[in-house]
């Protein structure tokens, strides 16, 4: 693998929305991103990244773009943005933006156009479809119909629920495409007009100074084509997208040009947003001249997820967090670099998934605490590019949904109906929602235990979290055994040049990989090993070590009460409830 600059840099994920609001009308902007960069750079963050802010009627939060060329005016001015990037460099800090080709909206001019005329010029950068009311196959026992009868081209399911197919404004029988919702029509890689227009436009923000991109959604712009029904999957005669996603051929074609066209030119940094890749694309994909710089690791985040419903999903252990965090290290090797998280904005909490929800419930406040820091660590050190996403480093938690009424996620809502259509009770739904909903990511970050936690002086758009007047930045500043005090360790700790080769190039070794419950591992490079060790349950454990300890990098109980002195041998240790630590071996 070659190096490259950003592999030794901290990347952080802002939700413009939710994140600073400078002028009182409850949504985030972008003089507030302006206004925290040195809260981000003293945090030890390099890499930005802003989910999208373009011009957008926010029917799924701003990944429905009517604009390429605008910034949206919630969020702020195209001199903000330019704002942003003059003062980002100033302090050697990168923006990258949410680069969302997939789809653009149902009000970008591209598709009003084509609903004008859809055989035109327009109606190619879409996915248009005359239908009839009577199957071309009648055979086909898969075939499903709009509510007035027409048949569809193919059975698939919309992620955010119901068919992909709509009908186009304006029109009785003309249909279009969209896999996300209604509001967000397919857009057409396969006509070489709509992939020029993407280019331009990609060439455009990286000309302005943008560092590169975080690309939304990317391996659905191929299609399997022609549509086709497959078996259904519900009650609802309809198919999930991924196995349409199994059949689509060639997305490297289009994924290679837009590299070779905008990317490589401009040597951006870019992060795909890539599920359901096959392990053989790997190479393709993040290799030396891979289509995208990284992409993210998402094995933890698709675990125990099920087509049924949300109230299916199953929780996941620890030993299978291990078990994801392992086999991806393994799977990836030297091949490229991978985008670590534990969250981001379409994700519950990590610190309320990733550590058992029943020891949260009953742990003491400070074994809380060292088990937000124990996931911190086990997942900072691996082999990959670390993110933070925003109130991650505080520790924020999942938000109680106590009725749906409060609820704004469209994804939510549709997984909410599909419950409820299957006879789970509105009780199971909602704690199904709690568990799951991107709302938990999405809630205001908390700045302090003020009205409006510091957020805003007006009114949220999303609720608060009301655990800010316990969880929150001013509160945790001050205090050494925070856990925001203790992501700036890790981040020092990456970035210390006595460390970091290992941190970053060096070996990954499981250890202790079979003891359940612990999480382990050693990074080693030339003369130079370091051991990543958690007892990642309530209960003290002694534990074996591999060599005796040089030096104790970093002890995610210290500064606590609860941190009494560590007892070490050269033979083992002796870890309390959630204990983690980072040790250079003596070897
Ligand atoms: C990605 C985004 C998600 C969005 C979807 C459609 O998965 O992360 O928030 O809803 O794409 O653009």
């Amino acid at each position: 693998m070659e190096k490259q600059w950003w592999h030794g840099k901290i990347a952080y994920q802002i939700y413009p929305k939710s994140f600073y609001d400078t002028d009182g009308d409850g949504i985030g902007d972008l003089p507030g991103i302006i206004e925290k960069l040195d809260y981000l750079k003293d945090l030890g963050v390099d890499i930005v990244w802003l989910s999208p802010v373009y011009r957008s009627p926010l029917a799924d939060q701003g990944y429905d773009i009517s604009d390429y060329y605008d910034i949206d005016p919630r969020f702020g001015t195209m001199d903000d943005i330019d704002r942003l990037l003059a003062e980002a460099k100033k302090r050697d800090m990168y923006i990258v933006m949410d680069l969302v080709v997939n789809h653009c909206s149902d009000e970008h001019e591209w598709f009003k156009k084509a609903c004008l005329d859809p055989e035109g010029e327009y109606g190619q950068y879409f996915y248009l479809k005359k239908l009839k009311k009577t199957a071309s196959s009648p055979d086909d026992a898969f075939a499903v119909r709009s509510p007035d009868g027409y048949v569809l081209p193919c059975n698939w399911r919309s992620y955010f629920g119901g068919p992909v197919w709509e009908k186009l404004p304006g029109h009785e029988d003309w249909f279009y495409l969209h896999v996300f919702h209604k509001k967000q029509p397919d857009l057409n890689w396969e006509n070489p007009k709509l992939r020029e227009e993407i280019y331009t436009m990609v060439n455009w923000w990286l000309d302005k100074g943008l560092a590169g991109f975080r690309i939304d959604a990317i391996i659905n712009i191929k299609k399997a084509l022609p549509f086709q029904n497959y078996a259904p999957d519900r009650e609802d005669g309809l198919c999930t997208i991924g196995r349409m996603l199994q059949d689509a051929r060639g997305v490297g074609e289009f994924l290679g040009e837009l590299r070779d066209r905008t990317f490589a030119p401009h040597q951006a940094f870019t992060v795909g947003e890539v599920f359901n890749e096959k392990a053989e694309e790997l190479p393709a994909f993040i290799g030396d001249h891979g289509y995208f710089s990284s992409m993210f690791d998402f094995s933890e985040t698709v675990w125990g997820s099920s087509h049924a419903g949300w109230h299916k999903n199953k929780g996941i252990t620890p030993d299978d967090y291990k078990g994801c965090l392992f086999s991806t290290q393994d799977k990836v090797g030297d091949i490229g670099f991978l985008s670590n998280i534990i969250e981001n904005h379409d994700e519950p909490r990590g610190v309320s998934r990733y550590i058992p929800p029943q020891d949260m419930k009953i742990m003491p406040e400070e074994m809380r605490t060292a088990a937000k820091k124990a996931l911190a660590t086990v997942y900072f050190f691996v082999r990959g590019l670390p993110w933070i996403y925003q109130g991650q480093e505080i520790g924020m938690e999942n938000v109680p949904i106590r009725s749906i009424s409060e609820v704004d996620d469209i994804a939510s809502i549709d997984a909410w109906n599909v419950m409820l259509r299957q006879g789970v009770s509105e009780k199971d739904a909602l704690l199904a929602l709690e568990r799951n909903s991107r709302d938990n990511a999405r809630t205001p970050f908390q700045w302090s235990g003020a009205p409006g936690a510091g957020f805003t002086t007006g009114t949220p758009w999303l609720r608060l979290n009301p655990g800010y007047t316990k969880i929150n930045l001013a509160q945790q500043t001050g205090d050494p055994a925070s856990v925001y005090n203790y992501y700036k360790k890790l981040i020092r700790l990456r970035k210390d040049s006595r460390y970091s080769g290992t941190m970053i190039y060096g070996s990954f070794e499981p250890y202790l990989a079979d003891q359940s419950r612990v999480i382990a591992y050693q990074r080693r490079s030339g003369a130079q090993a370091i051991l990543v060790v958690s007892n990642y349950t309530k209960e003290t454990r002694a534990l074996p070590l591999p060599a005796p300890v040089r030096k104790v990098l970093l002890d995610n109980c210290a500064d606590t009460p609860a941190g009494e002195p560590l007892q070490i041998t050269d033979k083992s240790v002796v870890l309390s409830g959630y204990r983690t630590l980072v040790l250079e071996l003596d070897v």
